[in-house]
Protein backbone atom coordinates (compact mmCIF):
# COMPACT_ATOMS: atom_id res chain seq x y z
CA UNK A 1 0.00 0.00 0.00
CA UNK A 2 1.04 3.60 -0.90
CA UNK A 3 0.91 5.35 2.67
CA UNK A 4 1.70 8.42 1.07
CA UNK A 5 -1.07 11.51 1.87
CA UNK A 6 -3.14 8.69 3.80
CA UNK A 7 -4.38 8.42 7.01
CA UNK A 8 -3.52 5.89 10.04
CA UNK A 9 -6.46 5.53 11.64
CA UNK A 10 -7.11 1.84 12.31
CA UNK A 11 -5.05 -1.28 12.01
CA UNK A 12 -7.72 -2.99 9.89
CA UNK A 13 -6.96 -0.45 6.71
CA UNK A 14 -3.47 -2.57 6.78
CA UNK A 15 -3.15 -6.18 4.90
CA UNK A 16 -0.44 -9.22 6.10
CA UNK A 17 1.64 -7.52 2.64
CA UNK A 18 1.32 -3.32 4.13
CA UNK A 19 2.54 -4.64 7.33
CA UNK A 20 5.79 -6.24 5.82
CA UNK A 21 6.40 -3.51 3.60
CA UNK A 22 6.23 -0.87 6.61
CA UNK A 23 8.64 -3.32 9.20
CA UNK A 24 11.05 -3.24 6.24
CA UNK A 25 11.17 0.65 6.02
CA UNK A 26 11.48 0.27 10.00
CA UNK A 27 14.67 -1.79 9.69
CA UNK A 28 15.39 1.11 7.01
CA UNK A 29 15.18 3.65 10.03
CA UNK A 30 17.78 2.52 12.21
CA UNK A 31 20.37 4.17 10.74
CA UNK A 32 18.68 7.38 10.19
CA UNK A 33 17.16 7.29 14.11
CA UNK A 34 21.24 7.83 15.10
CA UNK A 35 22.89 10.06 12.23
CA UNK A 36 19.65 12.27 11.49
CA UNK A 37 18.18 12.94 8.60
CA UNK A 38 16.66 15.86 5.68
CA UNK A 39 13.84 13.53 4.64
CA UNK A 40 11.33 15.29 6.13
CA UNK A 41 12.91 18.93 6.05
CA UNK A 42 10.58 22.11 6.23
CA UNK A 43 7.11 19.77 6.66
CA UNK A 44 5.45 19.94 10.09
CA UNK A 45 3.66 17.81 12.34
CA UNK A 46 0.43 19.27 14.62
CA UNK A 47 -0.22 16.88 17.49
CA UNK A 48 -3.59 17.02 19.36
CA UNK A 49 -3.59 14.80 22.65
CA UNK A 50 -6.67 15.35 24.59
CA UNK A 51 -5.30 12.01 26.52
CA UNK A 52 -2.15 12.25 28.62
CA UNK A 53 1.07 10.32 26.98
CA UNK A 54 4.44 9.98 27.36
CA UNK A 55 5.77 7.58 24.88
CA UNK A 56 3.36 7.99 21.83
CA UNK A 57 3.55 11.86 21.60
CA UNK A 58 7.83 12.20 22.69
CA UNK A 59 7.91 8.91 20.27
CA UNK A 60 6.09 10.98 17.46
CA UNK A 61 7.86 14.23 18.06
CA UNK A 62 10.96 12.82 18.32
CA UNK A 63 10.46 10.63 14.75
CA UNK A 64 9.97 13.71 12.98
CA UNK A 65 12.92 15.47 14.11
CA UNK A 66 14.92 12.99 13.44
CA UNK A 67 13.86 12.91 9.74
CA UNK A 68 14.45 16.60 9.29
CA UNK A 69 10.73 18.04 10.26
CA UNK A 70 9.13 20.42 13.30
CA UNK A 71 6.49 19.60 15.55
CA UNK A 72 3.93 21.57 17.11
CA UNK A 73 0.63 20.96 19.17
CA UNK A 74 -0.70 20.84 22.94
CA UNK A 75 -0.45 17.81 25.50
CA UNK A 76 -3.19 18.66 27.46
CA UNK A 77 -3.87 16.19 30.29
CA UNK A 78 -7.51 17.12 30.77
CA UNK A 79 -10.31 18.07 28.51
CA UNK A 80 -12.42 20.29 28.64
CA UNK A 81 -16.32 19.56 28.57
CA UNK A 82 -16.66 19.86 25.03
CA UNK A 83 -19.69 18.57 22.57
CA UNK A 84 -18.34 15.60 21.25
CA UNK A 85 -17.48 16.48 17.35
CA UNK A 86 -18.02 20.02 16.94
CA UNK A 87 -15.07 21.57 19.08
CA UNK A 88 -12.90 19.06 17.65
CA UNK A 89 -13.78 19.53 14.13
CA UNK A 90 -12.53 23.13 14.94
CA UNK A 91 -9.87 22.19 16.20
CA UNK A 92 -8.19 20.17 13.28
CA UNK A 93 -10.02 22.91 10.65
CA UNK A 94 -7.64 25.15 12.66
CA UNK A 95 -4.40 23.17 12.93
CA UNK A 96 -4.38 22.10 9.73
CA UNK A 97 -3.61 25.72 8.69
CA UNK A 98 -0.14 25.20 10.52
CA UNK A 99 1.22 21.88 9.80
CA UNK A 100 1.00 18.93 7.37
CA UNK A 101 0.07 16.04 9.17
CA UNK A 102 -1.82 15.52 12.28
CA UNK A 103 -1.54 13.47 15.12
CA UNK A 104 -4.22 13.07 17.74
CA UNK A 105 -5.17 11.09 20.84
CA UNK A 106 -8.47 11.77 22.20
CA UNK A 107 -10.78 9.83 25.24
CA UNK A 108 -13.51 9.05 22.40
CA UNK A 109 -13.56 6.08 20.23
CA UNK A 110 -14.10 7.11 16.82
CA UNK A 111 -12.21 10.71 17.42
CA UNK A 112 -9.22 10.37 15.20
CA UNK A 113 -12.04 8.98 12.19
CA UNK A 114 -14.09 12.08 12.79
CA UNK A 115 -11.06 14.37 12.52
CA UNK A 116 -9.68 12.68 9.60
CA UNK A 117 -13.42 13.40 8.10
CA UNK A 118 -12.76 17.08 8.38
CA UNK A 119 -9.01 17.66 7.99
CA UNK A 120 -7.49 17.97 4.73
CA UNK A 121 -4.08 16.69 6.01
CA UNK A 122 -3.23 13.70 6.82
CA UNK A 123 -4.27 12.50 10.25
CA UNK A 124 -2.01 9.59 12.32
CA UNK A 125 -4.45 8.11 15.04
CA UNK A 126 -2.63 7.78 18.28
CA UNK A 127 -4.88 6.13 20.66
CA UNK A 128 -9.13 6.80 19.84
CA UNK A 129 -11.06 5.67 23.62
CA UNK A 130 -10.66 2.45 24.46
CA UNK A 131 -11.11 1.02 20.54
CA UNK A 132 -7.44 1.54 18.80
CA UNK A 133 -4.12 2.36 18.66
CA UNK A 134 -2.61 1.04 15.56
CA UNK A 135 0.90 2.85 15.33
CA UNK A 136 1.41 0.67 18.63
CA UNK A 137 0.20 -2.38 17.11
CA UNK A 138 2.53 -2.03 14.03
CA UNK A 139 5.46 -1.17 17.09
CA UNK A 140 4.49 -4.06 18.68
CA UNK A 141 4.66 -6.41 15.78
CA UNK A 142 8.05 -4.89 14.86
CA UNK A 143 9.63 -5.92 18.48
CA UNK A 144 8.10 -9.70 17.82
CA UNK A 145 9.80 -10.18 14.37
CA UNK A 146 12.92 -8.40 15.57
CA UNK A 147 13.11 -10.20 18.83
CA UNK A 148 11.67 -13.58 17.83
CA UNK A 149 12.96 -13.10 14.15
CA UNK A 150 9.61 -14.35 13.04
CA UNK A 151 5.76 -13.73 13.94
CA UNK A 152 4.83 -16.71 12.31
CA UNK A 153 4.53 -19.75 14.44
CA UNK A 154 4.23 -17.69 17.75
CA UNK A 155 2.30 -18.88 20.61
CA UNK A 156 1.30 -15.33 22.35
CA UNK A 157 -0.81 -14.68 25.45
CA UNK A 158 -1.96 -10.85 25.76
CA UNK A 159 -2.77 -10.75 29.83
CA UNK A 160 -4.71 -8.05 31.57
CA UNK A 161 -7.60 -5.20 30.51
CA UNK A 162 -8.44 -6.99 27.02
CA UNK A 163 -11.78 -5.14 27.50
CA UNK A 164 -10.49 -1.24 28.02
CA UNK A 165 -6.88 -1.38 26.43
CA UNK A 166 -7.02 -0.16 23.22
CA UNK A 167 -3.37 -1.52 22.56
CA UNK A 168 -4.68 -4.78 22.61
CA UNK A 169 -7.91 -4.38 20.40
CA UNK A 170 -5.38 -3.32 17.32
CA UNK A 171 -2.64 -5.70 18.21
CA UNK A 172 -5.44 -8.85 17.97
CA UNK A 173 -6.38 -7.74 14.52
CA UNK A 174 -2.72 -7.20 13.30
CA UNK A 175 -1.75 -10.72 14.89
CA UNK A 176 -4.26 -12.57 13.19
CA UNK A 177 -3.02 -11.46 10.26
CA UNK A 178 -0.21 -13.63 10.57
CA UNK A 179 0.35 -17.57 11.95
CA UNK A 180 -0.09 -17.53 15.34
CA UNK A 181 -2.07 -18.84 18.10
CA UNK A 182 -3.31 -16.70 20.63
CA UNK A 183 -4.47 -16.69 24.11
CA UNK A 184 -6.82 -13.88 25.85
CA UNK A 185 -5.84 -14.10 28.98
CA UNK A 186 -8.12 -11.76 31.60
CA UNK A 187 -10.53 -11.75 34.60
CA UNK A 188 -13.87 -12.51 33.24
CA UNK A 189 -14.59 -8.44 33.49
CA UNK A 190 -12.43 -7.76 31.34
CA UNK A 191 -12.65 -10.05 28.46
CA UNK A 192 -11.78 -8.63 24.84
CA UNK A 193 -15.32 -7.68 23.40
CA UNK A 194 -16.56 -10.11 21.91
CA UNK A 195 -16.89 -8.47 18.02
CA UNK A 196 -12.73 -8.92 18.11
CA UNK A 197 -13.00 -12.47 19.15
CA UNK A 198 -15.02 -13.44 16.49
CA UNK A 199 -13.44 -11.49 13.74
CA UNK A 200 -10.12 -12.70 14.30
CA UNK A 201 -10.95 -16.43 15.33
CA UNK A 202 -11.62 -16.73 11.41
CA UNK A 203 -8.31 -16.20 10.97
CA UNK A 204 -6.19 -18.14 13.24
CA UNK A 205 -7.00 -20.32 16.79
CA UNK A 206 -7.75 -17.87 19.45
CA UNK A 207 -8.17 -19.26 23.51
CA UNK A 208 -9.75 -17.10 26.26
CA UNK A 209 -8.12 -17.82 29.74
CA UNK A 210 -8.21 -16.73 32.92
CA UNK A 211 -5.19 -18.15 34.36
CA UNK A 212 -2.16 -16.75 32.89
CA UNK A 213 0.57 -19.35 35.28
CA UNK A 214 -0.46 -22.19 33.95
CA UNK A 215 -0.06 -20.87 30.14
CA UNK A 216 3.53 -19.40 30.76
CA UNK A 217 5.72 -22.74 29.12
CA UNK A 218 3.68 -22.95 26.06
CA UNK A 219 4.36 -19.11 25.37
CA UNK A 220 6.73 -16.66 22.96
CA UNK A 221 5.20 -13.93 23.64
CA UNK A 222 3.87 -12.43 26.59
CA UNK A 223 2.45 -9.25 25.97
CA UNK A 224 0.73 -8.11 29.48
CA UNK A 225 -0.95 -4.18 29.99
CA UNK A 226 -2.20 -2.17 32.24
CA UNK A 227 -5.96 -2.46 34.11
CA UNK A 228 -7.13 0.96 32.61
CA UNK A 229 -8.24 2.46 35.66
CA UNK A 230 -9.55 5.82 34.18
CA UNK A 231 -12.03 3.80 31.37
CA UNK A 232 -14.33 2.20 34.38
CA UNK A 233 -17.78 3.26 34.73
CA UNK A 234 -17.73 2.14 38.29
CA UNK A 235 -14.63 2.48 40.55
CA UNK A 236 -15.83 -0.92 42.45
CA UNK A 237 -15.66 -2.65 39.13
CA UNK A 238 -12.15 -1.42 38.80
CA UNK A 239 -11.56 -2.38 43.02
CA UNK A 240 -12.68 -6.29 42.01
CA UNK A 241 -9.99 -6.40 39.28
CA UNK A 242 -7.08 -4.38 40.10
CA UNK A 243 -3.89 -6.19 40.74
CA UNK A 244 -5.32 -9.11 38.39
CA UNK A 245 -1.89 -10.11 37.09
CA UNK A 246 1.87 -9.55 38.44
CA UNK A 247 4.18 -10.94 36.81
CA UNK A 248 7.02 -11.79 38.99
CA UNK A 249 10.68 -13.00 38.98
CA UNK A 250 9.70 -16.87 39.84
CA UNK A 251 7.28 -17.35 37.19
CA UNK A 252 9.76 -16.84 34.61
CA UNK A 253 11.33 -20.26 36.09
CA UNK A 254 9.01 -22.34 33.65
CA UNK A 255 8.91 -19.97 30.24
CA UNK A 256 10.39 -21.05 27.25
CA UNK A 257 14.32 -19.68 27.24
CA UNK A 258 13.46 -17.36 24.51
CA UNK A 259 10.19 -16.72 25.53
CA UNK A 260 9.89 -12.34 25.97
CA UNK A 261 7.57 -10.02 28.03
CA UNK A 262 6.34 -7.25 26.62
CA UNK A 263 4.17 -4.24 27.89
CA UNK A 264 3.16 -1.30 25.92
CA UNK A 265 3.83 1.29 29.59
CA UNK A 266 3.16 2.44 31.14
CA UNK A 267 3.11 -0.25 34.14
CA UNK A 268 1.38 0.05 37.57
CA UNK A 269 2.30 -3.42 39.13
CA UNK A 270 1.66 -5.69 36.33
CA UNK A 271 5.62 -6.84 35.82
CA UNK A 272 8.04 -6.45 39.09
CA UNK A 273 11.21 -4.49 38.93
CA UNK A 274 13.11 -7.77 39.27
CA UNK A 275 12.66 -8.68 35.65
CA UNK A 276 13.59 -5.72 33.97
CA UNK A 277 16.85 -6.83 33.94
CA UNK A 278 16.32 -10.42 32.67
CA UNK A 279 16.70 -11.49 29.12
CA UNK A 280 13.26 -11.91 28.33
CA UNK A 281 12.05 -8.38 29.30
CA UNK A 282 11.88 -6.78 26.19
CA UNK A 283 9.61 -3.49 27.45
CA UNK A 284 11.86 -1.29 27.19
CA UNK A 285 13.38 -1.78 23.81
CA UNK A 286 10.15 -1.96 22.53
CA UNK A 287 9.94 1.78 22.92
CA UNK A 288 12.93 2.28 20.51
CA UNK A 289 11.50 0.40 17.96
CA UNK A 290 8.57 2.83 18.25
CA UNK A 291 10.45 5.20 17.19
CA UNK A 292 11.66 3.61 14.68
CA UNK A 293 8.40 2.59 13.39
CA UNK A 294 6.94 5.49 13.97
CA UNK A 295 10.07 7.39 11.73
CA UNK A 296 9.23 4.63 8.63
CA UNK A 297 5.15 5.76 9.10
CA UNK A 298 6.00 9.58 8.76
CA UNK A 299 8.50 9.11 6.00
CA UNK A 300 5.85 7.17 3.97
CA UNK A 301 3.02 9.25 4.55
CA UNK A 302 4.65 13.03 4.16
CA UNK A 303 8.12 11.59 2.02
CA UNK A 304 8.54 11.98 -1.97
C1 LIG B 1 -1.00 2.82 26.07
C2 LIG B 1 -2.19 3.65 25.68
O1 LIG B 1 -2.14 4.88 25.77
O2 LIG B 1 -3.15 3.04 25.22
N1 LIG B 1 0.17 3.54 26.18
C3 LIG B 1 0.95 3.71 25.06
O3 LIG B 1 0.57 4.39 24.13
N2 LIG B 1 2.12 3.07 25.02
C4 LIG B 1 -1.23 1.86 27.17
C5 LIG B 1 -1.82 2.31 28.48
O4 LIG B 1 -2.10 3.50 28.69
O5 LIG B 1 -1.99 1.45 29.33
Amino acid sequence: MDLKGKDVISIKDFSRSDIDELMAKTDSMEALAKTGSDMLHGKLMGTLFYEPSTRTRLSFESAMMRLGGRALGFAETKMASVEKGENLADTVRTVENYTDILVIRHPLEGAARLAADFASIPVINAGSGAQEHPTQALLDLYTIRRELGSIDGATIALAGDLRYGRTVHSLAYALSLYKVKLYLVSPDLLRMRPEIVVDIRDRIPVAEASDMETLLPKLDVLYMTRIQKERFGDPAEYEKVKGSYQLAANHLRSVKENMIVMHPLPRVDEISFEIDETKHAKYFKQMWYGLLTRMALLASVLGD
